[in-house]
């Protein structure tokens, strides 16, 4: 990672989570084609100097500019030195895009006490718009992508919003409880960007959430190796493809800001208002397209209930020791 200060006054600036493989990948890729300087922002730097390569190499007539930084969500001390290095060297930022992401692979909690999950997908991602939040405002405007998934269809939160009732899921490591984690992330992403659209709308940071749709990436490494063979054929045959699934994040990023009371959610396939689970679940690529989200996404209520058990979680993870967590489980 190069140390010299990036001038300000060229160009665009745009972060991307989890951009050395899949939907991260082809979002970093094309942001750079449109001229964005881009930042991957990767927790394994082979693989992040890989992916700045090949964005290289597959566009060889365009003046880009890509690096990787390293960001390992799974850490909130990463996610702050992260920001620290990135300000340092860019001071300001028109489009992060929240795309990382796992669905399994994990046997025990983060260091910061958290499920593997449940930090990567949502709370360190969260904690890191915040620290970013004064850069993006300084540079509006700006936008802010979070890429949730159908799945927060699925997502169930407890009555009693509270980081004690949240904890069997969250705090877990098992792999049965954990079932219940990626639905959840996935519906609460979409609540904080609801409440970052309304709040920050205003100062020319609008909030997108999308859908890529369901999509052949390594996110299915963890599948179990015995089904695996099938499995890939089968994505292979229905899924979209990792290029295809970056197309919402992409209109996402540039589309124009909307209004502040409302949340716009992309979707890759065909919508119609009938029966929006079945038509955001799978289906033939179409661009993106808005789509109705879950219809508990209405409920301020429920809204004002998860950014506030999201502070109190992210003040308890940041004041944990790692010795201590290490141990917990
Ligand atoms: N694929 C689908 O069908 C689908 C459907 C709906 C939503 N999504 C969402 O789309 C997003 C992108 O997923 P994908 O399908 O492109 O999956 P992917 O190919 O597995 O890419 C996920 C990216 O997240 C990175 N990541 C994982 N843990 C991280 C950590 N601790 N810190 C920083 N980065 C980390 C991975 O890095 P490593 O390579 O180092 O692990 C990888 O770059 C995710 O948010 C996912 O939930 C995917």
């Amino acid at each position: 990672m190069s140390e010299s200060k990036v001038d300000p006054n060229q160009g665009r600036v745009a972060i991307v989570t989890g951009a050395n493989t899949g939907i991260g990948f082809h979002t970093a890729k094309s942001l750079a084609q449109k001229g964005y300087r881009v930042v991957l922002a990767c927790r394994n730097e082979g693989k992040g100097l890989d992916a700045c390569q090949r964005i290289r190499r597959d566009l060889p007539e365009h003046k880009i500019h890509v690096e990787y930084m390293c960001l390992d969500l799974s850490r909130f001390a990463s996610v702050r030195q992260f920001v620290e290095a990135f300000n340092q060297k860019y001071g300001k930022l028109h489009v992060l895009v929240n795309n990382a992401g796992i669905n399994g692979g994990y046997d025990k909690p983060t260091e910061d006490g958290l499920n593997a999950i449940f930090q990567v997908n949502y709370l360190a991602q969260v904690y890191l718009t915040l620290l970013l939040l004064p850069t993006l405002k300084s540079s509006a405007p700006a936008r802010i992508v979070n890429v949730a998934s159908v799945m927060h269809r699925f997502g169930s939160l407890p009555k009693d919003l509270s980081p004690a009732a949240l904890s069997p899921v969250i705090h877990t490591a098992k792999r049965k409880e954990g079932g219940a984690v990626y639905p959840l992330t996935k519906l609460m992403l979409m609540f904080f960007t609801k409440k970052m659209q309304m709040m920050h709308a205003k100062d020319g940071v609008a909030s997108v959430a999308v859908n890529p749709g369901a999509v052949n990436s390594d996110i299915w490494r963890t599948t179990h190796p015995a089904i695996m063979p099938a499995w890939k054929k089968f994505m292979g045959l229905i899924f979209l493809t990792p290029e295809q699934g970056s197309a919402t994040s992409l209109v996402a990023a540039e589309m124009k800001a909307p209004e502040e009371d409302d949340l716009v959610y992309l979707s890759p396939y065909p919508t119609s208002r009938c029966c929006p689970l079945l038509l955001d679940c799978v289906g033939p690529f179409a661009g993106a397209n808005r789509a109705q989200p879950n219809p508990i996404l209405r409920r301020e209520d429920v809204m004002e209930g998860v950014w506030r058990v999201t502070h109190e979680l992210i003040e308890q993870a940041k004041h944990r020791t790692a010795p201590q967590t290490a141990e917990s489980s």
